[in-house]
């Protein structure tokens, strides 16, 4: 089974490649340099040539704050990107794998969001992945794709992933000031590929919400990590509005995966005990 993975340097791109290659996939993994998704021939010409069963695209503009000056960019990526490869996929008979995001939700809610939910983005980053999953409804139909919404994605990436920029801050500073007022359930990125494979494997199809159970304020979790490192400095809760930024972000994003259990009729590890997984694979060195 051949199976193509555009943005393969990204957190989740490089837990696919080796979750897929673990699996025994026959695995072709594209970064950002090697395919521009934005570039409709240079995807026309890769599928045309591979033929792959699987296309699973990892690549995203992700910079929330940035996407609201650069919105050109994040709209290509986001919206035109993910169109280029829906069409080469309807042409060449690939099944597509993509992701998308809580900040679709406005965070009004008070209880994990569900796939049937209305999404109303509130910042230009969760307006465009909202109009790529459009698209790609527009393009395929359900049995031609796997849409998988995830939430606060943690991995090795230290520009996106809240648990390094932590660790980074707490060497550097002896006090912090972590928000309260933003919560969601926090996506091990090797959960998430790992998930993605069973549900490949299930022939699962259409759209799933999945993070890891549970859900915990940005400080909770910063509380939770910076107490198993043994951090000696003081952290403080602190508010949204006491950190202007640009893009505007939902207070209350948490993901309900309750159709992926029973799909794959098993339980998704806790937020926590994923994130005591990635700390021990840091400690030791390695990835799982
Ligand atoms: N990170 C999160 O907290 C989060 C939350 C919710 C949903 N998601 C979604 O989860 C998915 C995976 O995200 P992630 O956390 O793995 O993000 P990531 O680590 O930022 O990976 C994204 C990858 O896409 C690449 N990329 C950007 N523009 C591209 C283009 N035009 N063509 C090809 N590759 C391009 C990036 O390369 P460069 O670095 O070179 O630009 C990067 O390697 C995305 O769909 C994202 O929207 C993420």
């Amino acid at each position: 089974m051949k199976l193509l993975i555009t943005g393969s340097q990204g957190q989740l791109g490089k837990e696919i490649q080796k979750e897929a290659e673990k699996r025994g996939y026959q695995v072709y993994p594209f970064s950002h340099e090697e395919l521009d998704i934005t570039n409709i021939s240079a995807v026309e010409t890769a599928v045309q040539e591979l033929e792959p069963d699987i296309i699973v695209n990892c690549a995203a503009y992700n910079q929330v704050d940035q996407a609201e000056k650069e919105r050109e960019t994040a709209w290509k990526v986001n919206v035109e990107g993910v169109e280029n490869l829906a069409l080469s996929s309807r042409r060449h008979g690939s099944f597509l794998v993509h992701y998308s995001t809580d900040y679709v939700f406005s965070g009004n809610q008070n209880h994990p969001y569900r796939e049937e939910d209305l999404p109303s983005p509130l910042n230009y980053y969760g307006k465009t992945k909202w109009e790529g999953e459009k698209v790609l409804e527009k393009v395929l139909s359900p049995s031609q794709f796997l849409l998988l919404r995830v939430s606060w994605v943690f991995g090795n990436n230290p520009k996106v992933s809240f648990p390094l920029k932590l660790l980074q801050w707490s060497r550097e500073k002896q006090t912090l000031r972590i928000v309260d007022d933003q919560i969601s359930s926090p996506t091990y990125a090797y959960d998430a590929a790992y998930f993605t494979l069973e549900l490949l494997e299930k022939d699962a199809q259409g759209l799933f919400h999945f993070a890891n159970s549970g859900y915990c304020s940005r400080y909770q979790w910063a509380k939770f990590i910076l107490e198993k490192l043994n951090w000696r400095g003081q952290l403080f809760p602190a508010k949204s509005s006491d950190f202007p930024t640009p893009a505007q972000r939902p207070l209350f994003s948490a993901l309900d995966s309750r159709k992926v259990e029973t799909v794959l009729k098993r339980k998704i590890p806790s937020w926590e005990e994923a994130t005591d997984r990635f700390l021990l694979s840091l400690k030791e060195g390695k990835n799982e």
